[in-house]
């Protein structure tokens, strides 16, 4: 568990469902587009899933009111050679729509990077963000990650009216243990 001045970071409970099929049913960036749920028992079964990854997958609670209101998790990975320490990290952020745009973000995944770099061996921790999505480049900034590359229509999440693929203009994100 992670504390900060108005946050709590812990795994996911069964208990979560409600809070995250609402937070998640309400984003309309297109890299959650697959995340959507059918249905609260589909959130509620995703809750136990996650429980299994309680090392790296956080809920972000309010200390206020005890509600979840968002989220964030990366997995370790491997760079070049395969068999290299899994010392790479990219993680993905959410909040509740209601709930940007007071700090909150910030300051917990401020905290998920001290215990990344801290407690869990990173070396390197990347993002990826659409070139329209300022909040989350904002974010990477504000933490101090260096914009590293923009690569043009380089993943597809949805499709365009004509059915068409939509490929997105991606910016990546960096920031190493020695720049933290
Ligand atoms: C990306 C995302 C997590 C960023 O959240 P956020 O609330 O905008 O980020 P922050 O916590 O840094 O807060 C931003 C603003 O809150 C305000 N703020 C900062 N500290 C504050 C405080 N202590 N009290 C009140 N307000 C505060 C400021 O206006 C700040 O903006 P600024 O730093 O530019 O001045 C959020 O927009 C989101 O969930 N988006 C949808 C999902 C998404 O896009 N994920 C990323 C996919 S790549």
């Amino acid at each position: 568990m992670l504390e900060t001045s108005r946050l709590i970071l812990r795994p996911f409970e069964e208990r979560d469902y409600a809070d995250v099929y609402e937070y998640t049913n309400r984003q309309t960036v297109h890299c959650f587009a697959d995340m959507h749920f059918r249905s609260p028992e589909d959130a509620r079964q995703e809750m136990l899933r996650r429980r299994e990854n309680a090392d790296y997958y956080f809920a972000i609670c309010l200390k206020q009111t005890g509600r979840v209101i968002g989220e964030v998790f990366a997995h370790p990975e491997a760079t070049a050679p395969e068999d290299a320490a899994a010392d790479t990290f990219s993680p993905c952020w959410m909040l509740h729509p209601n709930c940007q745009g007071k700090g909150y973000a910030y300051e917990a995944v401020r905290a998920y990077f001290d215990y990344l770099f801290g407690e869990k061996g990173a070396r390197r921790i990347y993002a990826y963000t659409e070139d329209d999505n300022l909040p989350s480049q904002r974010l990477c900034e504000k933490l101090g990650m260096r914009k590293e590359g923009l690569f043009l229509e380089y993943v597809t999440f949805v499709n365009r009216p004509d059915g068409t693929p939509l490929y997105e203009n991606t910016i990546q994100y960096a920031i190493l243990k020695r720049e933290w």
